[in-house]
């Protein structure tokens, strides 16, 4: 699939797993939510541009490489996107962080915007979206059609389960957004949840089950 990585290291995986057990409670799901951000972002960020810096070590100058001034950001859509940012933020420190509120309507499924706070800067920010679930892909488009208003140009999204009809509804919209998942699961069932997926991300991190 075209614009779609998904990341298949081991613990990625084996984490993954665990996170999907419905006998995992909601601390254990919180901690290993973050975790498997944060190797997703090790993974994410894998083609930031670097620049040459000269520094002192104890023993010589030498000429090293750093990060060069790339601004980022992170957007998490409220509520379960939530559960992915201090896993990212223990890699990029220094990324600001905007937040979207969205909930899917349970009678018609569509979104319904209720928070928007960003960086002021989105426009000259690389942006990673972050939302653990891409189901219908109606929040990921909403918050995506969002961050464009205010400018936004560089846009990635980052979940840990894709459903197909989630990634091609996004890429039909949005055809230049790169999707980064852990997995992409079967199909949606009659309420539009991932199967075999991992139930209501937003309730099992905040134990609202
Ligand atoms: C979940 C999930 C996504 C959305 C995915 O949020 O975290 O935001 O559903 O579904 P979609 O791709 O069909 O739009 P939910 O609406 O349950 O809100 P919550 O995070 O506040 O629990
Ligand atoms: N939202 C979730 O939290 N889980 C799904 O499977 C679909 C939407």
């Amino acid at each position: 699939m075209e614009n779609v990585f998904v990341f298949d290291h081991p613990l990625i995986q084996h984490k993954l797993t665990i996170i999907r057990d419905e006998t995992t409670g909601a601390k254990e799901f919180r901690e290993l939510v973050e975790e498997v951000s944060m190797l997703m972002a090790y993974e994410v960020t894998r083609n930031l541009p670097l620049e040459d810096v000269e520094i002192n070590t104890p023993i010589c100058r030498a000429k090293c490489k750093m990060i060069s001034g790339k601004k980022l950001g992170i957007v998490p859509i409220l509520r379960a996107g939530l559960g992915m940012v201090n896993g990212m933020l223990k890699l990029i420190p220094a990324a600001k962080v905007g937040h979207i509120g969205l909930y899917r309507d349970p009678e018609t499924l569509k979104p319904v915007e209720y928070y928007c706070k960003l960086p002021p800067d989105v426009h000259e920010r690389e942006l990673i979206l972050l939302d653990p679930m891409l189901a219908t892909g109606g929040s990921a488009s909403a918050a995506i059609d969002f961050l464009k208003k205010k400018g936004a140009a560089n846009i990635k999204l980052m979940c840990l389960i894709a459903a197909p009809e989630g990634i091609e509804a996004v890429h039909k919209r949005h055809p230049g957004v790169e999707i980064y998942t852990a997995a992409v699961d079967q199909c949606l069932n009659d309420h539009a949840y991932i199967v075999p997926g991992l139930g209501d991300a937003g309730d099992r991190l905040f134990g609202t089950k």
